[in-house]
Parts: structure tokens; C-alpha cells; sequence
């Protein structure tokens, strides 16, 4: 990278105001992160309308608290979060971003939120090298990507339906375990039997690398109705969560284990808010005979330490957007190796 040695890195693609400041010579430096969790809780899912209202009245401030900590005036770069996510969300980080690029003369750098889950790793003490399986787990998104360098990305399968995280907060709402569901379910299945129920394992046999989880979901609930129709939900709610659990694991593993097979791949990378899953997490080292590496577990949710990285590393590229960027949807595959 040039000169550009501090990069801002804000995202807001969704209901996380996340800010940090990633050194290329020292690394993460500060981060900060509001969770707009509470907002949206009485409503069971993410209303865009408040969460980008919340990005508005939170990202000043949080900027300016990484930027105490670090007791730096202004950063070298900034990036933020230009895509996939909800539009009005990403605007607002992406305004700020420019504005602030404006005001303090340095460049500003757009980022794919899933190259930012993809690079998340890269923070930790032990980063893993290309190439490597990654496996992409988030609350929209369920991908296998061969990672061969920084940009070069092939999608392997993804979800021909609903994301992983998206069948765990669907479940969590069966359960009435309100919202966000992931990690209320897993906290719940640590409690019951995982072979309480034979939950169907989609597609695991199937010689693709895609993903379904709605025929899961379905039988989730058809097992919730008839445990509702005898009485015995709250002594069953337990076991269905960690018979689902398992099952959902089974799945991303099997795929996962497919995937770095055929591709030749000893690294499996999982990132992304499902990848905060410890039994996704324990069954992957158990059974994987490669490396695995993962972020931190404040890492693997939306969080601006990834989208940082991201930029930073990006940065060798020489960008000059005259536009704010925010895409709705946007295919990682189409993001092409960064020019020296
Ligand atoms: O990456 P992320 O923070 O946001 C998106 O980009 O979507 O992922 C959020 C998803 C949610 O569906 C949440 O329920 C799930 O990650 N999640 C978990 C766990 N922690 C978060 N799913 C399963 N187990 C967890 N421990
Ligand atoms: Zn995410």
C-alpha cells in the first residue's frame, strides 16, 4: 500500500454500527461496535427504516472513539461497507464515509461485507495463507468459496434457499425464543439430546456442494406442532434445539469436507455469524484432518475490524470513486484481483 498505513473501516449493512482503525504495520489498533439488537427485538427481524436511523445517530460518535483511543486526527484510508445489505443502511455508511474522505483529503475504498467475513481471520495472531476453503455462514448468505489470493474466488455451492444463520433464527422463532435467534438456540441445544429427534441432513448426500435448509425447517416444525399438540413443548423445546443443531452442522460440515476434497484444499476458513457456532467450530477441527481457522467470536458477527482489513489490503488497488457505493446484492465472484 502507498503511503496509506491507518484505514478506518466502517460498516452498516445491516443492524451492527461497527468502526475500527487497522494498521498494515501494527494491526488492529481500536475497534467499536454498537448493536442495534434491542431496536428491533420487539418486532422479531431487522426494519431497515430503524436501523438506518440508528447507523445515523451512532457512527459519528463511534468514529470519534476509535479515533481517541488511537489518539490519531485522521486515518489514511477509509473503507467501508458498500454491499450486500439493506440499501438505506449501507447509504448512510457509505455518506459518511465519502464525507469524511472529503473533509480529511484521504481515499475512500468500497468493500464487499462478505470479502470483509472472508478476510476476518486475517486479524487473528495466526492467519491462515491461500489457498483455503472458505466456508461463508451468515444471517444471508451460505457459501463455499475456493480462495486461491486476495480477489480470486470461486463459488463452490451456496444455499438454494434459506442461509444457515437465517434456518437458526427461523427455528429460534418456533421455539419462541426470540430474536436474534442463533446464539439463543445454540445456548438452548447445549441443554437437550442432539439424537433426540433424526431431523433430515438436505442434500448432505447430493454430489453437489449446495445447501438447502427449508426441508430442516419444515420438520422442525412439524415436530414443534405435534410436541405443542401434546402438551409437551416446553419438555421437548431442548432436544428439538439440539437435534437441529446437529443436523444443520452435519450439513455445513459434510459440504465443507466435500468442498476442500475435491478442490484439494488443506485450510478451512469459516466465517461469518454462524461461524460463532462452537459445535460448528469443534466438529469442524474434529473432523477436518487440515487447518481451520476462524475470527475471534466478536469477529464472526457484522463488525468494522473485517471491513478495515478488507480495505486496507484492497487499497493496492487505486481507487477514486466518484460515487457512493451500495449495492443491494453483489456477487463476490465478481470482485477480480486488486492491480498492483
Ligand atoms: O454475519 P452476521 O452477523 O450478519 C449477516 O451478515 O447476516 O450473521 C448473523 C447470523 C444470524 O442469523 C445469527 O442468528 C447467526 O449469525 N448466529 C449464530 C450464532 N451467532 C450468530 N448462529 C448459530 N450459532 C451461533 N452461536
Ligand atoms: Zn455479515
Amino acid at each position: 500500500m502507498a503511503n496509506q498505513t491507518i484505514t478506518l473501516g466502517i460498516e452498516s449493512s445491516c443492524d451492527e454500527t461497527g468502526v475500527a482503525l487497522y494498521s498494515l504495520e501494527k494491526g488492529l489498533i481500536a475497534h467499536a461496535l454498537h448493536s442495534q439488537v434491542d431496536l428491533h427485538s420487539d418486532y422479531g427481524g431487522v426494519v431497515p427504516e430503524i436501523a438506518s436511523r440508528d447507523h445515523v445517530r451512532m457512527l459519528l460518535p463511534l468514529i470519534q472513539k476509535v479515533m481517541d483511543e488511537a489518539g490519531i486526527e485522521k486515518p489514511d484510508l477509509i473503507a467501508y461497507t458498500a454491499g450486500p445489505g439493506l440499501v438505506g443502511a449501507l447509504m448512510v455508511g457509505g455518506g459518511m464515509a465519502n464525507g469524511l474522505g472529503l473533509a480529511w483529503g484521504c481515499p475512500v475504498i468500497p468493500v464487499h461485507h462478505m470479502e470483509g467475513h472472508l478476510l476476518a481471520p486475517m486479524l487473528e495472531d495466526n492467519p491462515p495463507d491461500f489457498p483455503f476453503l472458505a466456508l461463508l455462514v451468515s444471517g444471508g448468505h451460505t457459501m463455499l468459496i475456493s480462495v486461491q489470493g486476495l480477489g480470486e474466488y470461486k463459488l463452490l455451492g451456496m444455499t438454494l434457499d434459506d442461509a444457515a444463520g437465517e434456518a437458526f433464527d427461523k427455528t429460534a422463532k418456533l421455539l419462541s425464543l426470540g430474536y436474534p435467534g442463533g446464539p439463543l438456540l445454540a445456548a438452548l441445544a447445549d441443554e437437550g439430546d442432539d439424537n433426540a429427534y433424526a431431523f433430515p441432513r438436505p442434500m448432505m448426500n447430493k454430489p453437489n456442494l449446495d445447501f438447502s435448509f427449508s426441508g430442516l425447517k419444515t420438520a422442525v416444525m412439524l415436530q414443534v406442532r405435534k410436541s405443542e399438540a401434546n402438551g409437551e413443548l416446553d419438555a421437548n423445546r431442548a432436544n428439538i434445539a439440539a437435534s437441529f443443531q446437529r443436523a444443520a452442522v452435519d450439513v455445513l460440515i459434510g459440504k465443507s469436507l466435500k468442498a476442500a476434497s475435491i478442490e484439494g484444499l488443506e485450510r478451512i476458513v469459516i466465517a461469518g455469524g454462524v461461524g460463532a457456532n462452537r459445535l460448528l467450530r469443534s466438529e469442524m477441527e474434529r473432523q477436518f484432518s487440515g487447518d481451520v481457522f476462524y475470527p475471534r467470536f466478536e469477529f464472526c458477527t457484522d463488525n468494522g475490524a473485517m471491513i478495515a482489513i478488507a480495505g486496507a489490503l484492497r487499497y493496492l488497488e487505486a481507487t477514486d470513486p466518484k460515487e457512493i457505493k451500495a449495492q443491494a446484492r453483489w456477487s463476490l465472484e465478481t470482485l477480480g484481483i486488486p492491480a498492483a
